[in-house]
This record gives structure tokens, sequence and C-alpha cells, in this order.
């Protein structure tokens, strides 16, 4: 039996993947088992921040392994304050709670925001209003909270006091003033949903909506986080602040981890026994994250916004591209043919890209080299031609 064949039989088949086995990889360069080459645009699902075993990276993290892989959260460890530091440094946030991904995170802010309005208003008011086409992970509350009845169907009930509605300020006001609502949960940059940067003014009217209310206002950041829109975070674009911004994915380069991060008016919302996690904040993950962060400054940013500009620029005049969406390095494009089937054409050709809805994702490494990029994207518009069918 092969290792795909072993797969199937003894891994719960929730993914449909690709025929392709990966053994390795350097940069954004990945190889499978044959030791054929592939681009990397995809880096996991916008994971793998500075590529694969990236040298900085690698160090911070074995030298960790070496030292205290884990300690529970009884005690400090240097990794975990100085992440915390460092992203309270680069957001203006006050405190940071450890989960290990982005589902997590989201759990622990939407508990920060009923706990909030609880305290500040009545438990009556737990309602949550999300955005449709929405996504913010895959537990029962996550789901809830996920704006798309497509991931519902089989799971009832899922957890009670989400509402989702229209990318709508009317829509959004409407909610606000029929329910007893606690907050409101978004994604500036929907990435599951098809890649949609929403529109600014309807970011800023939430935002102001919510300073109004008294709402919190809790920016998942999960995917569009850490340097991938070209801003460390993507409502930072909007030049909106959020009471809570969940982040994962890139954070740790590679390492399970996800963050809730809390502003001024949240920092002190819990305390002691109100939330826990064996592993948040484990050292390895928070020295990955740390060698990751820390890199993340305005030239870094510059170049990541340079690279999806061009990125941005060649597949706008291509044939075959109806149309580009996103920001930075994470960019969405509707293409003629099914992005399902340019996804499977592309590994032929030696290109990895996923697919979101009817569009093919690039969610490439942030610091994925000019050449690379431009091989890609001359072998994606050259996949996406009508002609090369
Ligand atoms: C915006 C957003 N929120 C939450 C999640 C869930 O993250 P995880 O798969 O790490 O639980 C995702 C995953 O794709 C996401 O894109």
């Amino acid at each position: 039996m092969n290792l795909m064949e072993k797969d199937k039989k003894y891994v719960a088949n929730t993914y449909k993947r690709f025929p392709v086995c990966l053994v390795r990889g350097e940069g954004s360069v990945v190889y499978d088992e044959n030791g054929k080459r592939y681009i990397d645009m995809g880096s996991g699902i916008g994971v793998t921040s500075f590529g694969i075993a990236d040298a900085k990276w690698q160090e911070a993290v074995t030298k960790q392994l070496g030292t205290l892989q884990h300690s529970s959260n009884l005690y400090y460890t240097e990794p975990c304050v100085r992440l915390a530091e460092l992203l309270c440094e680069k957001t203006g946030m006050k405190k940071v709670f450890y989960a290990n991904s982005g589902a997590e995170a989201n759990e622990n802010g939407i508990k920060a925001i009923r706990k909030y309005a609880a305290e500040h208003k009545g438990k009556e008011y737990y309602t949550i209003i999300t955005l449709e086409n929405s996504f913010h992970g895959r537990t029962l509350t996550t789901l809830a909270a996920t704006g798309q009845d497509v991931f519902h169907k089989l799971y009832q009930p899922l957890t009670p006091g989400f509402i989702s509605v229209p990318v709508d300020l009317n829509a959004v006001e409407e909610a606000v003033r029929d329910n007893k609502v606690a907050g409101i949960m978004m994604e500036c940059i929907q990435g599951e949903g098809g890649v949609k940067a929403l529109d600014e003014d309807f970011v800023k009217g939430v935002a102001e909506l919510c300073r109004r209310e008294d709402l919190v206002l809790l920016c998942d950041e999960v995917q569009s986080g850490n340097g991938r829109s070209g801003y460390m975070y993507s409502y930072m674009h909007y030049g909106i602040e959020p009471d809570v911004v969940t982040t994962a994915k890139g954070l740790a380069g590679g390492i399970p981890i996800g963050a809730c991060l809390l502003n001024t008016r949240l920092k002190d919302i819990f305390g002691p026994g109100d939330l826990g996690s064996t592993f948040g904040g484990n050292p390895v993950a928070c020295a990955g994250g740390v060698s990751i962060v820390e890199r993340i400054d305005d030239d870094f940013l510059k170049e990541v916004t340079e690279k999806g500009k061009y990125l941005f620029d060649t597949f706008s005049n291509a044939e075959g591209i109806k149309n580009v969406s996103g920001m930075g390095l994470m960019m969405g494009l509707e293409t003629e043919k099914p992005a399902g089937e340019l996804a499977s054409e592309l590994i032929e050709k030696g290109v990895l890209v996923l697919t979101a809805k009817d569009k093919l994702r690039l969610l490439p490494a942030l610091n994925i080299p000019m050449e690379l990029l431009k091989e890609a994207a001359e072998i994606i518009i050259e996949a996406c031609r009508p002609e090369a069918e």
C-alpha cells in the first residue's frame, strides 16, 4: 500500500486532498516524493509566513525545543511574554490570551464579548452579529458565527446567540436595534468567503456603531493577519480600532498557535480561572512567533504591498482572469475556467495554489522572492488563458 492509499485507509476522510505527497521544502519551493518541484503559492493556508524551514525561524524554534519544549501555564516563560509584548507594541492592544488555532482564538474572543456585555449591560445582551459569507472556524460556536449555511447543515443545534447579516450598514444597524446585542465580529478581508475586502465606509460605519452603542468589535485576523495584507493586521488599513483581535495561521510560521488580543477596554475582562489551555502559550510556538513577528516591520510590510501590487497589476490584465480581489499577498482570482480544475492543472505545471469559493486564492509566503513570484505568475496566467485548454 502506498502512502496515499494508507492515508485513505487510516486518516479520517475530511479533506479533498490533491494527489501530491510533499516531503520537504526550502523557502517558497516544495518538493514531492518523486522530487518534483513546486512553487508554493499557498504557504499551507497562509501559515508558513517566511516559507519552509526559514533559517531564523528554524533556529529560534529548535533552540527553544532543546531548552524547554513545554511548560504549564502555572509558570512564566520568556517566549510567551516576549511574543505578547511584541503583539501589543505592534497593535496598541494591551493583553494577549493564547490558544492553539484560529477557531480557539475566536472562541475566546467570543467569551470576551459576552463577558463584557454581561457585566456592562446585563446577561440578556449576548447576541453577536456576524456577516454573511464570513468564516470563523469549525467548532460548534465558531460555526454558529460563520455566516455560511453550507457549514451548518448537519451539526444542529449550534450555539445560540449569533445572527449573520448582509454586508450592509443598514442591516447591521437594524439587527442592533432589534436584538440585545453584545458585539460584532467580522473579517475585514473575508478569506474563505472568496478573498473579499470589505468596503471602507461599511467597516468604518460598523466601528462607529460599536462605539455609539457600546458594543464589542472583534476583528478576525486569523487569515488576513500578521503582515498578510501589507498591514500588520488588515483592520489597520481601515483606520479602525477593534476591541478584540483574533489571529492564528501565520503567527508562528507553521507551528500551531492562536491568539486573542484585548484592548484597553477589555484587557481586564478575564481573571484567573476564566480561560485556560494546556498548550496555549507553548514556548516553542511562541519562540516561532517571536521570530516571525519581530521581522514584520514597516520596510517588510512595504515589500509585501509591492509584491501584492505586482501580482494585482499582472493578473488584472491577463486573459481568462475576470477579476482580482484582496489586499497585499492575500489574493483572489475570478477565472473563466473553474478554479478547482485550474488548481489541479497548476499542480501539473509545478505551482501550488488554493481555492476559495469559486476563486483561485493565493497566499504565498510573505518573503517569497520576486523571481519566484514572477515565475509563478507567468505559469498561472498561462493556465488561465482560455486557449491553453
Ligand atoms: C478568518 C478565519 N477565522 C478562523 C479560521 C479557523 O482557523 P483554524 O482552522 O486555525 O481553527 C479560519 C481558517 O481558515 C479563518 O480563515
